[in-house]
């Protein structure tokens, strides 16, 4: 750790537009992120060429136009075929301790390198990215500019360059941004209720921490939490059927992370339907009627380490439209 914080010192409040610095997770700052290696790090990003057939990319699975998710159940990786889990978005992924639902990589670096590798989804090697790099002559021009003071491409630089333009998606600029920096006028009277209701009734703010909406703590917002929901295949209340997915249980060989996941952002949520590590629920209100029966637990399953309170939340039709309404204001403004 470089003693850096997630949560920069000198902000007024934790609403500022920069009170949050990503790279205060990297090792060392000779990774800290320019506008070359974002720049270099967004072309591979889209391109095709560094997945095992050619034919995938980052960018098929994270969208701009989705806030960077697909909008499937799950994902189609490699050959087409469906990988195990939904794809999230990963505007403010950089935010967090440790990434993917089951928190496995330690940070973006490690994880753009995961992606590649993995059979099921890019079936490449970060070898070949290096090869490719080291070949291609504009790419060659754009490693040079990100990196001038190194003598030859080598695999970690490559992921840094992904996991720079990673971090550069973190633009704090919705509605809900825009209120809390003083402009009034921006929520309407159901979202603002929505958020005192998101904050007490429902209890989503114990979980989904302000003002980042995601698992990681404050005050000093440099760890990660997961939780145990007993989230469903599909949003059948009456016949309701516990998903198998061990999260960080296939890891983490504690009884108490048997089924936790990651507790993901609610920023920009309106844009990533459907939701859940499976891709469960259709809707918003699918997942607020998931909530106020008390997750899995409530619902009738056997899931002994529930962290979600199993008690009903007894939330109205309007409350629960009152709450949507708040997460909508958490879409960002296109840059
Ligand atoms: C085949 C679809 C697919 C492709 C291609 C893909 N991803 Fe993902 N991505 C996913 C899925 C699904 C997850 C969640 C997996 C999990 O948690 O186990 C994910 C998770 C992530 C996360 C973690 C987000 C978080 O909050 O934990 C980041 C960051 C990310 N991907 C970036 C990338 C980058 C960079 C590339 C290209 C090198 C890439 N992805 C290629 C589907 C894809
Ligand atoms: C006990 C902690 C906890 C509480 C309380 C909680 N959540 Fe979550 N939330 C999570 C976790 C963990 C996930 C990820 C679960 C998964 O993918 O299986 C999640 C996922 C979500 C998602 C889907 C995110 C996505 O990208 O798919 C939404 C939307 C959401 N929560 C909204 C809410 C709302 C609204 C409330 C209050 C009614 C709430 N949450 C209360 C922990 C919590």
């Amino acid at each position: 750790m470089n003693g850096r914080k997630l949560l920069n010192g000198n902000v007024a409040t934790i609403f500022d537009k920069n009170a949050f610095n990503p790279e205060a997770l990297l090792p060392d700052s000779k990774f800290n992120a320019t506008a070359d290696r974002v720049a270099l790090g967004r072309t591979l990003f889209y391109d095709s060429r560094i997945s095992g057939n050619g034919k995938t990319n980052c960018g098929s699975c994270h969208q701009p136009g989705k806030a960077y998710a697909d909008g499937l159940k799950t994902s189609k990786g490699f050959d087409n075929k469906f990988v195990d889990r939904n794809a999230p978005s990963i505007m403010y992924a950089s935010l967090q301790q440790a990434l993917f639902y089951d928190l496995r990589a330690p940070s973006l670096e490690d994880q753009a390198a995961d992606v590649i590798h993995n059979k099921l989804e890019m079936h490449g090697s970060m070898d070949d990215v290096a090869k490719l790099v080291a070949t291609d002559e504009s790419y060659k021009r754009d490693f040079k500019k990100a990196y001038p003071e190194l003598d030859s491409i080598s695999p970690v630089y490559i992921q840094n360059a992904l996991a720079s333009f990673v971090r550069s998606l973190n633009p704090f600029n919705s509605p809900f941004d825009k209120y809390m920096r003083g402009d009034k006028k921006v929520l309407t009277d159901d979202q603002v209720k929505g958020f005192n209701v998101f904050m007490g009734k429902a209890k989503c703010g114990t979980c989904h921490f302000v003002p980042l909406f995601n698992g990681t703590v404050p005050p000093d917002f440099q760890r990660t939490e997961s939780e145990v929901l007993g989230v469903t295949v599909h949003a059948d209340w009456k016949n309701p059927v516990l998903d198998k997915d061990p999260g960080r249980g296939v890891h983490d060989q504690f009884p108490q992370w048997k089924n936790a996941f990651k507790t993901s952002s609610v920023r920009n949520i309106a844009k990533t339907a459907p939701y859940m590590h499976n891709g469960a629920f259709a809707t918003m209100q699918e997942v607020m009627e998931f909530y106020n029966e008390g997750g899995g637990a409530g619902l009738g399953l056997d899931v002994p380490n529930q962290t979600l309170a199993a008690e009903k939340l007894n939330l109205t039709a309007i409350e629960i439209t009152q709450v949507i309404s708040f997460m909508e204001a958490l879409t960002d403004a296109p840059e």
